[in-house]
């Protein structure tokens, strides 16, 4: 049993402050590194900039809202918004990160380490 440990980041003071592009995704920086941020089923969720199977820019995907996934721009492979798993072909996972929207901003949540 291992615990991960999260930094919170503040990425907008407020939802309304993300720009979302015409597919629903937009990007937000967290100390240098860019990060995909989309509302699906109400829900936001923040997922890697860049595809695990040969880097396609993920903010140029489609987001299929009701399915709760985001497909590639480059060879369409489809991945879970919630835990990055790819459907087909099985093997790859997208980076996916926590967010909370609270008072004080829009946060995205960082694994910075696990511990046992
Ligand atoms: S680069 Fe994303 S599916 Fe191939």
């Amino acid at each position: 049993m291992f615990w991960k440990k999260i930094k919170w980041h503040k990425a907008a003071n407020s939802e309304a402050e993300i720009k979302l592009n015409s597919n629903g995704i937009g990007v937000v920086e967290i100390e240098g590194k860019k990060i995909c941020v989309a509302k699906a089923k109400n829900e936001w969720h923040a997922f890697a900039y860049s595809c695990p199977h040969a880097g396609g820019i993920m903010a140029e995907g489609y987001l299929d809202e009701a399915g709760g996934n985001v497909s590639c721009p480059i060879h369409g492979y489809k991945f879970n918004l919630k835990n990055g798993r790819c459907k087909i072909p099985d093997g790859f996972t997208m980076k996916t990160y926590r967010v909370d929207s609270k008072e004080e901003g829009f946060l995205i949540g960082i694994e910075e380490g696990r511990f046992f």
